[in-house]
């Protein structure tokens, strides 16, 4: 049974403004950071989306200025946390303080009350204040002391780690994993690129060229045009398929979600405005299966000891569904 609300279609001059501020978006990133045009697209698709994203690499590749440059592009209110053992829940949310000359208690909004806030080296937070995090990007709200605000609109996090393996780091359970939209990764730069990198940075910071190219209305306003792409059934019927391949695959003690589902159908329609179209294509879910699925999963112990990724089983569920025509 369908319950869809007739919305009008999106016309082409709708759409053009949305593709445009994408492109802006990733040629200002793009301009400070050597990193794959498809990772830096996909940061841009969860902006667009209203997904959060967890930028994860090993050190020194890049991940904070991506994580900078796209802030500093959005034009929003952005603030930064660094994340540290000692970092408590209040530090992110706010705390409430007595002022003497108000004769009252006053609130004082944490870095969370931003519209893009880095969140550098999550895994450095004590699992405490990691889930006082995942709470905002959940339900788009704080509760201190028994008061609830809610944030403001758009409220983006972008967070950056190293992977797991590193001293007094405190790696995020799967399930809270599931609240990035998208995971991505840089990887070393092409030899020329990186030599190219020496010669540019020597002397000047990455981002000194990043301006904004937007600002809140305009990453609203787009975000309206994403959530009115057109998306064929067919296209969510693909979507199920992939995630229920996930789940029944032997590798997988816990496969996709239906969240993680929904996510991939939203992040496409991005992909769709990135790419100029009013309409999803199974390109869209292909290309971004592994950036929105591949966190989302938990192996069998047996399965992670004989050297198994999560990559795979999406690999293999992208081999085994077919596509829609
Ligand atoms: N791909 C890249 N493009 C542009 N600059 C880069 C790139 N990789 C590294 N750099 C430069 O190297 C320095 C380190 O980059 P950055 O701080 O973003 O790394 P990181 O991935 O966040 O590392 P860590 O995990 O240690 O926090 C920066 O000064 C940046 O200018
Ligand atoms: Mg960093």
């Amino acid at each position: 049974m369908s319950s869809s609300v007739a919305t009008p279609p999106l016309q082409p001059e709708e759409l053009s403004p949305a593709t445009a501020l994408a492109g802006a978006l990733v040629d200002a990133c793009a301009g400070a950071v050597r990193a794959p045009r498809a990772s830096i697209e996909n940061c841009v698709v969860a902006l667009l989306s209203g997904g959060h994203v967890m930028i994860e690499d090993v050190p020194g590749v890049g991940k904070t200025v991506l994580g900078k440059s796209l802030a500093r592009a959005a034009g929003c209110a952005f603030s930064r946390l660094q994340c540290t053992a000692d970092l408590l829940p209040a530090d992110v949310t706010g705390v409430t303080v007595w002022d003497q000359n108000a004769a009252a208690f006053l609130f004082r909004p944490g870095p969370v009350f931003a519209n893009v806030i880095l969140v550098d080296e999550i895994n450095r937070a004590s699992p405490k204040t990691q889930s006082a995090l995942l709470e905002c990007m959940e339900e788009g709200q704080v509760t201190v002391d028994g008061e609830t605000r809610v944030l403001p609109q758009p409220f983006m996090i972008i967070a950056t780690q190293n992977p797991v393996e590193y001293e007094g780091t405190f790696p995020l359970p799967e399930a809270q994993l599931d609240r990035f939209a998208v995971r991505v990764a840089i990887g070393y730069p092409a030899p020329e690129d990186e030599a190219g990198m020496l010669l540019d940075l020597a002397g000047h910071d990455a981002l000194e060229g990043v301006v904004a190219v937007t600002d809140e209305a305009g990453v609203m306003a787009a975000r309206r045009v994403v959530e009115r792409v057109h998306a064929d059934p067919s296209l969510a019927h693909y979507v199920v398929g992939l995630v229920g391949a996930t789940r029944r695959d032997p590798r997988a003690e816990l496969g996709a979600s239906p969240r993680a589902g929904l996510a991939l159908l939203r992040a496409a329609k991005a992909r769709a405005v990135v790419h100029g179209r009013r309409y999803v294509e199974p390109e869209d879910i292909r290309a971004l299966a592994h950036p929105v699925l591949g966190h989302r999963m938990i192996l069998t112990p047996d399965a992670r000891a004989r050297g198994a990724l999560s990559g795979e089983v999406v690999a293999d569920a992208l081999a085994a569904v077919p596509v829609p025509l």
